[in-house]
């Protein structure tokens, strides 16, 4: 059995809700924020109990917008982003595992009802990640593409960026959850169908995952949130080895001209608020928590992202790229274990 029968099995067969799960990778933090909670008590028991993610998937700004929901499962983001998106946008889920995309269906009607839309916003269409370009869905035709605890399962996680880059409209945002480990993992470990159908397995390294996106045209990716995750099955520890885990959330654009580094040109923005969820902060990422009605200096990369994303209208540009005064302190872009040591604290909600 290949790579892909064998997760579409554990996804299909054997799982048959999160509390089979043998780690606590597939799981998201306690942390959630309160509007976030009132989204996910209009979603369907079925589809709750075959929730798979790893992060908090709930981007703000998407009012109107189209999302593509990659790995999509039993629909469970699907559902909390078409309440975001509200009747007027469209959220699309692309899965390959019959059962997850059965689950997801049988509820459609239900929750169109639940929401008081006059009718579905959201579709969902069986496919590999690898292989988006049969699907039918034209270029630059998602504002935002979304994936919780996929990417680690692709066979071949290249193709799935190129694929998102050609997929987002200019200014798009991928901004999804996934795990990373702190090395590149041994055959053993990538080759071990129960560590790679738990998310562990097919983990990239988080620096090979930093050079692969870029390399598909993200040229700064920002880490909103991460956390380190803990083994506690002692049997999958003792294949795992030193091998450490982190859970993290990511925010990539399809900006074109953003530089390798990030660059001072003396510029600042203002958030003028009114983004929905979002009034008195807006956090970009988590060096850019943006109070509102405060000038705040930003780099060059910021100002772009801000500037050229469904975020523009929430923000006043000060400043352009005619002076520049060498690079901010914080340039690298951060790798997700200095984020993770400062809320290692965090607790997940399964497992
Ligand atoms: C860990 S689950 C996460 C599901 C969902 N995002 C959630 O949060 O509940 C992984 C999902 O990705 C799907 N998947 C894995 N590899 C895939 C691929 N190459 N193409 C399409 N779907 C894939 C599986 O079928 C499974 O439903």
């Amino acid at each position: 059995m290949n790579v892909q029968d064998n997760v579409k099995r554990y996804y299909g067969e054997t799982l048959k809700s999160s509390n089979d799960l043998k780690t606590d990778a597939c799981c998201t933090p306690d942390d959630q924020p309160e509007f976030l909670k009132d989204l996910l008590a209009n979603i369907h028991d079925d589809v709750k109990q075959r929730y798979y993610g790893c992060g908090l998937i709930a981007p703000l700004g998407l009012k109107g917008t189209r999302v593509l929901d990659l790995g999509c499962g039993a629909g469970m983001d699907v559902y909390a982003l078409a309440q975001l998106v509200g009747p007027e946008g469209e959220v699309v889920g692309v899965d390959m595992t019959a059962e997850q995309l059965a689950v997801a269906r049988k509820h459609n009607a239900w929750h169109a009802e639940q929401f008081g839309y006059p009718k579905s916003n959201v579709s969902f269409v069986e496919g590999y990640l690898e292989k988006l370009d049969v699907l039918n869905f034209s270029p630059e035709s998602f504002d935002v593409i979304i994936s919780n605890c996929v990417i680690n399962l692709c066979t071949d996680k290249m193709t799935v960026f190129q694929s998102i880059q050609k997929l987002l409209k200019p200014g798009g945002e991928f901004y999804f959850s996934d795990v990373y480990a702190d090395r590149r993992l041994p055959q053993a470990v990538r080759l071990d169908p129960v560590l790679y159908g738990e998310c562990l397995g097919g983990a990239l390294y988080w620096n090979d995952f930093l050079l692969m996106a870029k390399e598909a045209g993200f040229f700064d990716p920002r880490t909103v949130t991460s956390r380190s995750l803990e083994i506690h099955n002692p049997e999958l520890k003792k294949r795992l080895g030193a091998a450490q885990f982190y859970s993290s959330t990511f925010r990539l654009f399809r900006i074109d001209d953003l530089e390798a580094t990030r660059e001072n040109y003396g510029q600042m923005v203002t958030f003028k608020g009114g983004l929905e969820h979002a009034d008195a902060q807006f956090v970009l990422d988590q060096h850019n928590k943006i109070d509102a009605r405060r000038k705040f200096p930003v780099c060059g990369n910021t100002w772009r992202i801000l500037n050229q994303s469904r975020f523009a209208p929430y923000f006043e540009f000060i400043g352009d790229f005619d002076t520049h005064y060498g690079r901010y302190p914080e340039g690298e872009p951060s790798k997700p274990f200095e984020t993770a040591k400062n809320i290692e604290s965090n607790k997940s909600t399964c497992c």
